[in-house]
């Protein structure tokens, strides 16, 4: 039985005469950490874009607990538990860090503006329960010391981060990240690793996650999908890719013995 928690199916998305996406279908079960790679280009952040419901789909469908979702915008996607990190990080430079993330937790929360508006006792409760949600997340992703700090003076690591405690506020089963260690000295890319694998554990996610730091995301994932050009050209366990002619071919230089290519 398939407990598969998203599908892919035959997903494909054309910009002008550039196919971006060309027939691609896999599938993440609950629990995973599914990792995606590909050369620059390959189509990877396409592929985001079209599971979070920032881009229509060419053809193919997304399915989600075995609904398809293809139709449905970013928002409703995001209720249903699909959340995700940018490439290019997308804070507010100008607010706190603890406004950042209480900004992704009201929008997510369903008190209602009346509520807001006439300042009822419902309103006070989920305004403190946000607060004790954000220091929590804060506090989980070592960001407690900088609450107060503006965004945008940030370190790189700490931005990146905050755009996953932004993500986590809205109480994801699946958490896309697209390049998350990017940026990152090798310290802090073993740190992001351990760091993942504990909010995994902790908020009982499923991953999907875009490296091109080839070792890390094989420490990382259980499994992972190869893509060039568009196409699907691998997918299974780290060990089976790594030995995968074509990923040796198109994306590992011939050495794929899991170092930095
Ligand atoms: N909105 C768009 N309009 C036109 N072409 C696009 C658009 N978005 C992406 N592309 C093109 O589609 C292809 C795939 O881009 P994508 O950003 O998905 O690659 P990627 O695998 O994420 O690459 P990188 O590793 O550099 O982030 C590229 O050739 C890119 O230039
Ligand atoms: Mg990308």
């Amino acid at each position: 039985m398939s407990t598969a928690l998203l599908e892919v199916r035959d997903l494909s998305c054309r910009f002008g005469g550039l196919m971006a996406l060309d027939g691609v279908s896999f599938s993440v079960a609950s629990g995973e950490i599914f990792g995606l790679i590909g050369p620059n280009g390959a189509g990877k952040t396409t592929l985001f874009n079209l599971v979070s419901g920032l881009t229509p789909p060419s053809s193919g469908s997304v399915i989600w607990r075995g609904a398809a979702i293809t139709d449905l915008p970013p928002h409703r996607r995001n209720r249903l538990g699909l959340a995700r990190t940018f490439q290019n990080l997308r804070l507010f430079d100008d607010l706190s860090v603890l406004d950042n993330l209480l900004v992704a937790l009201e929008r997510h929360s369903r008190s209602s503006s009346i509520d807001g508006l006439l300042c009822t006792a419902r309103h006070r409760q989920a305004e403190r329960q946000r607060r004790e949600a954000a220091w929590q997340l804060l506090e989980e992703l070592g960001l407690s010391a900088l609450a107060d700090r503006q965004a945008g003076t940030l370190a790189y690591g700490d931005r990146r981060r905050l755009e996953m405690a932004r993500a986590l506020g809205t109480d994801p089963a699946l958490l896309l990240l697209d390049e998350p260690a990017a940026g990152l000295n090798p310290a802090e890319k073993e740190g992001l690793c351990a760091l993942i694998q504990e909010l995994r554990q902790r908020h009982r996610l499923t991953v999907m996650i875009i490296e091109h730091h080839v070792p890390l995301l094989m420490r990382l994932c259980d499994r992972m999908a190869v893509l060039d050009f568009g196409v699907r050209i691998a997918l299974g366990s780290p060990n089976v890719v790594r030995r995968d002619p074509r990923v040796i071919a198109a994306y590992l230089g011939g050495d794929a013995s899991g170092e930095t290519p």
